[in-house]
């Protein structure tokens, strides 16, 4: 029986901003482009996962906020209207995804075995969250897999970022475990931005790039140095300092989506490839992969 396994994984940030500059005939409002460089970002990810054998897509977003526990869409098929409650100018996007609900059912026995409080959302109306279909969106346009979601919890926001940590790395182990179990090739995304401080008003024209900078230069140094531990690999060390960067950059890892995804990876220490970094109404956001046939050859050629 063959085994599965996580072919790849990325951090993979949502600002709706960057579904409205491509336009795409999902979504109603229309734009004169912007944030190009983390657009191009999404595109070399796209042409890396487009060399990639996989699946099935799986992605924790900071936007499905479950009060108790961690949910998993449970539905075969959903579609709806998805609107960003903070940006509805930007974001009301029709959506129409499949569900692997075998394999959300595998992930929530393997979180139950291992004492996470485990939901299955089965609700057949349910609206998705912009968290999940942005980045579902961004990393695979055509939507011709199905995908698994995960919510983000509240135990970060109830007790604290290394509680909410140590949650986040038995549910990514729990999610490695029901991959290889069911036999599945599977993509993760972490749908969060990293330095997460905003702009509190919105630029007449919203794609206006004149107005685009990181808010402050403290924010822009946590951004950088957590990049820099991820190119070098040294993914155990960015686990250790998450919880202070969490809380110094407001960060939106807050959710923990980074940190269920450097879990589910076991914590690579091959290099990651940093597709882009900008900056979204004054956060800090960064596209990364960690693409196993790509990162593993480049550790062997450098030997
Ligand atoms: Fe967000």
């Amino acid at each position: 029986m063959s085994t599965g396994r996580i072919v790849a994984g990325a951090l993979a940030p949502h600002p709706p901003h960057l579904v409205y500059a491509e336009n795409p005939p999902q979504n109603e409002p229309r734009s004169e482009g912007g944030w190009e460089v983390l657009r191009w970002g999404y595109e070399r990810l796209r042409k890396d996962l487009a060399k990639t054998d996989y699946d099935v897509i799986l992605v924790h977003s900071p936007h499905w906020k479950t009060r108790t526990g961690n949910h998993l869409l449970a539905v075969p098929q959903l579609s709806g209207l998805s609107v960003d409650p903070i940006f509805p100018n930007l974001f009301r996007y029709t959506f129409d995804m499949k569900v692997d609900v075998e394999l959300a059912k595998a992930i929530h026995a393997e979180g139950q075995a291992r004492k996470l409080e485990m939901s299955l959302m089965e609700n057949p109306e349910f609206r998705v969250d912009y968290g999940t279909i942005i980045s579902c969106h961004l990393a695979n346009p055509a939507w011709d897999k199905p995908i698994v979601a995960v919510s983000s919890n509240s135990t970060y926001f109830d007790f604290s970022n290394e509680m909410g940590q140590d949650e986040m790395a038995r549910l990514g182990e729990a999610t490695r475990a029901a991959i290889e179990q069911t036999g599945r090739k599977a993509l993760l995304l972490a749908s969060c931005s990293l330095s997460h401080r905003h702009f509190t008003t919105e630029s007449e024209l919203p794609e206006d790039m004149s107005k685009e900078h990181i808010t402050h230069h403290g924010q822009y140094l946590w951004d950088m140095r957590v990049i820099e531990l991820m190119k070098q690999g040294r993914t155990r060390e960015l686990m250790d300092i998450l919880p202070d960067f969490t809380e110094q950059a407001i960060s939106e890892t807050k959710d923990g989506s980074l940190a269920w995804l450097l879990a589910a990876l076991d914590y690579p220490s091959f290099p990651a490839e940093v597709y882009g970094y900008g900056s979204v109404i004054g956060t800090g956001n960064a596209v990364v992969g960690w693409i196993q046939s790509i990162g593993t050859a480049n550790v062997a050629n450098s030997r």
